[in-house]
């Protein structure tokens, strides 16, 4: 068996090596006349911060609370943590789940992620002070201000239980909370085979506290990510990830229950937040390159690698550690792209899951890195037109 299977898994990994490596061969993004694009080489990077995150990684969403405190991010072992800025350091703030064993420590967290939790999406009520989480494997949960192990309050809608939730977002008027389900069938874990497999269970949920009931806004979504209420609670946009594009949700308006694009984008995106400055903040996780494209027009292509007898996602995850840019972009209310920034080095920041702007710094969220990443914005460095 383990010798029929070694030669089927070198030859696989040296074509996934190489269909990585053809990411050399760029398309170049046209960007729009309205658009403004800065690529860094490292030398503006003097206000770029790395905050170390102790003994996990993966800080992928930021939130602060309703005294303007944090930023809070859910880490790889299943950890909420709170930076303090006087002190300088993250406090452990809350936990997903009752069953810390073996969760804690320098192991790969992947492995005991679905034990110990992978808390993604973050926010908190503003009135109540109440932190929800969309947890990748344990569901939707709430935490009270002062932390510790968080309540679940869904797992399921319409009897399909959640298999991977993920971006979340609360009205600050109507305490109503959004979030995804990435997938009915793909764990977060195995988040590149959702996107070679082209599914659609994604779907768009939305709880309502009061009542403390879920509803289906939208279903057979292409790997739904982050979600984010527009400024005057009109409509939601959400990431689809599979297709590289922004979906705009209608809440409001004649238009209330229906969805369309909202914008296409050169990478495939993360999680999605409002700007203070005007518009949203897009966190790029890579680039779709060209192979990706015929990758997923290939059905048999894509079939190919899902069925190769190794993790795809951790042998991609290796490959794109070593190389790879960091994009992050804004866009307008109506869609326009205002700024695009990229890390050619893929130093500072890298497979991006969010920017959460606040105060004039960016809050930087990555997947792979074991730092926070704290970027200060002043008037030269980025250009709005
Ligand atoms: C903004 O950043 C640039 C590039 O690092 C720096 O030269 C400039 O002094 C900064 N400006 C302010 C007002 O901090
Ligand atoms: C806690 O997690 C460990 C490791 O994942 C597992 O072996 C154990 O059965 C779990 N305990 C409970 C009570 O779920
Ligand atoms: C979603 O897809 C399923 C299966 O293909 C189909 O039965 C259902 O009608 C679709 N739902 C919507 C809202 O399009």
């Amino acid at each position: 068996m383990a010798s029929k299977l070694f030669p089927t898994a070198t030859i696989g990994a040296l074509l996934l090596s190489s269909v990585l490596a053809a990411n050399l061969f760029q398309f170049s993004y046209p960007s729009s006349s309205s658009s403004s694009s800065r690529d860094f080489d490292g030398a503006d990077f003097g206000r770029f911060e790395f905050i170390p995150i102790d003994g996990a990684i993966g800080p992928e969403s930021y939130a602060f609370d309703s005294f303007g405190e944090g930023p809070y991010t859910g880490v790889s072992d299943g950890r909420i943590i709170k930076w303090h800025e006087n002190q300088r350091r993250w406090f452990d703030f809350a936990v997903t789940s009752p069953n810390r064993s073996r969760c804690e420590g320098p192991h790969d967290h992947h492995q005991t992620e679905h034990s110990c939790g992978r808390p993604l999406g973050l926010k908190f009520n503003r009135m109540s002070g109440d932190l929800y989480i969309a947890d990748a494997y344990m569901g939707l949960l709430v935490v009270g201000p002062q932390g510790g192990l968080a309540t679940r309050v869904a797992t399921q809608a319409q009897e399909i239980p959640f298999a991977f939730l993920n971006g979340l977002d609360i009205d600050d008027h109507t305490g109503l909370v959004y979030f995804t389900d990435s997938s009915s069938h793909y764990q977060r874990r195995n988040y590149l085979s959702l996107i070679l497999s082209g599914e659609k269970t994604g779907r768009l949920m939305k709880y309502d506290p009061q009542i403390k009931e879920v509803n289906v806004l939208a279903e057979n979504l292409s790997f739904p990510n982050g979600v984010v209420v527009s400024e005057n609670g009109d409509f939601l946009l959400i990431a689809e990830t599979t297709t590289c594009r922004i979906i705009r949700y209608w809440l409001q308006t004649s238009k209330a229950g229906t969805y369309e694009v909202f914008a296409e984008l050169p990478g495939f995106p993360d999680n999605i937040k409002k700007s203070p400055r005007g518009g949203f903040w897009v966190g790029i996780h890579a680039k779709r390159k060209w192979i990706f494209k015929w990758i997923l027009s290939h059905p048999l292509v894509a079939k190919f690698f899902l069925e190769l007898p190794f993790d795809i996602t951790e042998a991609y995850t290796h490959v794109s550690n070593w190389r790879g840019r960091g994009l992050i972009m804004r866009l307008s209310e109506e869609g326009v792209v205002l700024d695009m920034v990229e890390d050619e080095s893929g130093v500072n920041w890298k497979a991006v899951s969010e920017v959460e702007e606040k105060d004039g710094n960016l809050w930087i969220g990555s997947i792979h890195k074991a730092y926070a990443g704290k970027f200060k914005l002043n008037d030269t460095n980025y250009v709005t037109l």
